[in-house]
C-alpha cells in the first residue's frame, strides 16, 4: 500500500520532513510505504539541497490540496493565511491534514476541527507545540486517565535562548537580541516570539488538549519579555530565582474539586516572564531548549523536555503525525475518525480575568532615600491584603534607594490597587519591574 503525501512548503521544516520521507533506512518500516507525491513552494527553481523527484514541484499550491490522487496534506507553510484556506481545502477534499501551524491552530482550530470531524478526516498537530517533543499525543492519550491540574512551560526556544544568554552575560535584552538576530535564533521582526504571542498560541493548544475544551485564543494573557533587565535577573538570582518566559495553564479549583463540571471550574490562561525557584526542574531548561511540565491526578508531575524548534526536531514530529495516520488508514476500514487521533471538543472553556489570578509577585522600586519609605509601601500593601515575602533595599542606583518586594501570594487585583496607591507616594520615583513569581 502506498500513501501519497502532498507538501505544502519547502522551507526549514519542510525540507527536514522531505529529508526523512526519503531515507526509511532503519526507521520505522511503514515509512516505505509513504510517498511524497507533490510538493508546493513558492520558488520552484530556487536551488535545495535535497533531491527530490523530478517533476513534483509546483507553485499551485490548491491543485495539491484538491488532488483526487493525494491522501495526507501535510501543511508547512505557516502563517495564517493561507494556510488556513488550504486546509480547509484539502479537509473539504476528503484529505488528512498533518501541519505544524500553531497560529493558524490556536486561532482557527475550531473552524478546522469542525470541517474535519463533519469530513472524517484527521488533523495532526504534534509539531505545532515544542517541535521534536511528545506532548499532544501524551496529551491526548497517554495521560488521558489524569484530572489534570495544570500544564506549564517554556515554549519558545527564541526568548529562552535570550534569557539564558542575558543571565550568562549580565547583558541586556537589546544587545542580545540583535545577537541572536544575527546568529539565526531570533526572527528580523521579532515581534510574535519577545512578545510572548508565539507562546501564547502554544498554551492555548495545549490547555485544549489537557482541558477537554475549546480555547479563545484573545483570553490568553500574553506579556513578552522585552521589559527584562539585566539589574532584574541579577536581583532574582540573589533572591534564588531565574527569569524564565513562562506559558501556565492552570484550573482554578472550585469548591469541589474532585467534581469536574463547566461552571465551577475556570482556568488561568497566562505567558509572562515569571522568576521560577532555582530548584524547580523548568529553571533548568536552558538555551534554546523548552520543556513542559504537566500536573495531573493522579499521575503527580511529569516533564517533557527537548529541542522546541529547527528542521530536525520539528520533521520529527511531522513525520511521525504522518505515520500514525497512515496506520490507522491501513486497517481502517470506516471513514470515521479514530477515537484516539480526533479532536472534538465542542464548549469553550471558561477563561479567568487576570485581577483573579492569586500569583507571587516581585516588584522593584526606585525611591527618595529618605526614612519611612519602606515603612509607607509596607502599609500600603498591608491595607490592600498584600502579605510581603522580603523586602530588600540592596544598595543605591543613580542617588536613588533600590527597593526590591516579593510577596507572598495575592490576588492581582489587590496587588494592582495597592501599586496605583504607591504611585502617588511622593517618595515613588518610579517602578522599574513588576514580575510574577512562581
Ligand atoms: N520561534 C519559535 C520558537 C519556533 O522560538 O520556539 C518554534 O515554534
Amino acid at each position: 500500500m502506498t500513501f501519497k503525501i502532498g507538501l505544502l512548503g519547502l522551507g526549514t521544516v519542510g525540507a527536514g520532513t522531505a529529508q526523512i520521507l526519503l531515507d526509511s533506512v532503519g526507521r520505522h518500516p511503514l515509512l516505505q510505504e509513504l510517498e511524497i507525491a507533490r510538493v508546493g513552494v513558492r520558488s520552484p527553481d530556487k536551488p535545495r539541497d535535497i533531491d527530490l523527484p523530478a517533476g513534483i514541484l509546483t507553485t499551485d499550491l490548491e491543485s495539491i490540496v484538491t488532488d483526487p490522487e493525494i491522501d495526507i496534506v501535510v501543511e508547512l507553510i505557516g502563517g495564517l493565511e493561507p494556510a488556513r484556506s488550504l486546509m480547509l481545502q484539502a479537509i473539504a477534499s476528503g484529505k488528512h491534514v498533518v501541519t505544524a501551524n500553531k497560529a493558524a491552530i490556536a486561532l482557527h482550530g475550531a473552524e478546522i476541527f469542525t470541517a474535519a470531524n463533519e469530513k472524517g478526516v484527521y488533523v495532526m498537530l504534534e509539531a505545532a507545540v515544542g517541535g521534536g517533543i511528545p506532548v499532544i499525543q501524551p496529551l491526548k492519550q497517554s495521560l488521558g486517565s489524569n484530572r489534570i491540574q495544570g500544564v506549564m512551560g517554556i515554549i519558545n526556544g527564541t526568548t529562552n535562548y535570550i534569557l539564558t544568554r542575558m543571565q550568562l552575560e549580565g547583558a541586556d535584552f537589546e544587545a542580545v537580541l540583535a545577537d541572536a538576530q544575527k546568529l539565526g535564533y531570533a526572527e528580523a521582526d521579532p515581534t510574535a516570539d519577545v512578545d510572548g504571542l508565539d507562546a501564547a498560541d502554544k498554551i492555548a493548544i495545549l490547555a485544549s488538549l489537557a482541558f477537554g475544551g475549546r480555547i479563545k485564543r484573545e483570553q490568553v494573557y500574553a506579556e513578552g519579555i522585552r521589559q527584562v533587565s539585566a539589574e532584574d535577573i541579577a536581583y532574582a538570582e540573589k533572591l534564588g530565582f531565574v527569569i524564565k518566559l513562562l506559558a501556565i495553564a492552570k484550573r482554578e479549583e472550585g469548591p469541589t474539586p474532585q467534581i469536574q463540571t463547566d461552571v465551577e471550574d475556570r482556568l488561568q490562561l497566562r505567558v509572562h516572564p515569571t522568576l521560577v525557584p532555582k530548584q524547580h526542574p523548568l529553571a533548568n531548561v536552558n538555551g534554546v531548549y523548552n520543556a513542559i511540565f504537566v500536573e495531573g491526578d493522579p499521575i503527580g508531575q511529569v516533564m517533557f523536555y527537548g529541542r522546541g524548534a529547527g528542521a530536525g526536531p520539528t520533521a520529527s514530529a511531522v513525520v511521525a503525525d504522518i505515520l500514525n495516520v497512515a496506520a490507522v488508514l491501513k486497517t481502517e476500514t470506516e471513514p470515521i475518525p479514530h477515537p484516539l487521533l480526533s479532536c472534538s471538543h465542542q464548549h469553550y472553556c471558561a477563561i479567568a480575568p487576570m485581577e483573579d489570578v492569586v500569583t507571587r509577585f516581585y516588584a522593584r522600586f526606585l525611591t527618595q532615600d529618605s526614612p519611612g519609605v519602606i515603612g509607607e509601601l509596607g502599609t500600603i500593601f498591608g491595607k490592600n491584603g498584600v502579605s510581603l515575602e522580603s523586602v530588600v533595599q540592596i544598595g543605591m542606583r543613580e542617588n536613588q534607594a533600590e527597593i526590591v518586594v516579593v510577596t507572598h501570594d495575592v490576588k492581582e487585583g489587590n496587588f494592582n490597587h495597592a501599586l496605583a496607591e504607591i504611585r502617588n507616594l511622593e517618595a515613588i520615583v518610579s517602578i522599574p519591574s513588576l514580575l510574577r513569581v512562581l
